[in-house]
């Protein structure tokens, strides 16, 4: 695992964002899974920079997002599939086929899992996974529990992921309560992981998941077990490291 300490969330973004862009010209049809959430919005910003100066193509790129709130339509303005049009897909040369994310709107929860799941397979797999990470670990919406999940499933949503979210919403209420999530095991396949984390609210996780037990209570724990990982952290979230980054 690689860690690399950025200045604030605006140097986390560019120089995640740089290695996302690498991905793109060494492989302009690659698979990037992709994530919503506020730690990827200033990369998207920086990657619709890049391409608006005329140095990216996203024409033949492919994209799996992690994860979708069940229930919500994708006109639904706090749908995962919302977000990614408003903060990159409309910004940029990516082709509509190539967007692939789970269909919330799907009632059918063992259909659309084994839908998502074929269809990531279809792809070749994911070539570059890009991670945000929740206060208790959480990386796609897997929340902590027994054992790693395997594939895409569907979630109940922790209280405390609720209380994260609510911000998005008009109220906790309106948090929908579960959602589709890419498993652990598609994350684990993906040939290269980026994970990017920002604040001092996450230095306590970033000490446990990087450098504690590898355990499902703290479901980024897995990550320490992947051959190609990049931490991308700023100082902040690094803060509770210490000694450990020596
Ligand atoms: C989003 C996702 C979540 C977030 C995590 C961190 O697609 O899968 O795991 O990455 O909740 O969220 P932020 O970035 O808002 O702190």
């Amino acid at each position: 695992m690689k860690i690399i300490r950025a200045k604030d969330y605006s140097d986390m973004s560019c120089k995640a964002a740089s290695i996302l862009s690498a991905q793109v010209i060494l492989k302009p049809d690659c698979v990037l899974g992709l994530a919503t959430g506020s730690s990827p919005i200033g990369l998207y910003k920086e990657l619709i920079r890049q391409y608006e100066a005329g140095l990216l193509d996203f024409s033949a790129v492919r994209t799996a997002n992690l994860d979708e709130y069940r229930g919500l339509p994708q006109t639904n303005d706090q749908s995962y599939y919302y977000f990614m049009r408003e903060h990159l897909f409309r910004h940029i040369n990516i082709c509509e086929e190539n967007l692939n994310i789970p269909n919330g709107e799907n009632p059918d929860a063992a259909a659309e899992c084994a839908r998502y799941d074929a269809k990531i397979r279809e792809l070749g797999g994911v070539d570059l996974q890009l991670l945000g990470m929740g206060h208790n670990g959480h990386i796609g919406f897997n929340e902590p529990a027994d054992a790693f999940t395997l594939g895409t499933n569907c979630v109940d949503l922790q209280p405390s992921t609720i209380e994260a979210n609510k911000r998005f919403f008009a109220s906790a209420d309106d948090v929908p309560r579960q959602a589709y999530t890419m498993g652990i095991g598609t994350i684990m396949r993906a040939k290269r992981i980026v994970v990017i984390v920002s604040g001092e609210d996450k230095a306590e996780i970033v000490s446990k998941a990087f450098f504690g037990p590898i355990t499902p209570r703290v479901p980024a724990s897995v990550l320490q077990l992947h051959p190609n990982v990049t931490v991308v952290a700023d100082e902040a979230a690094l803060s509770k490291c210490g000694d450990l980054l020596k």
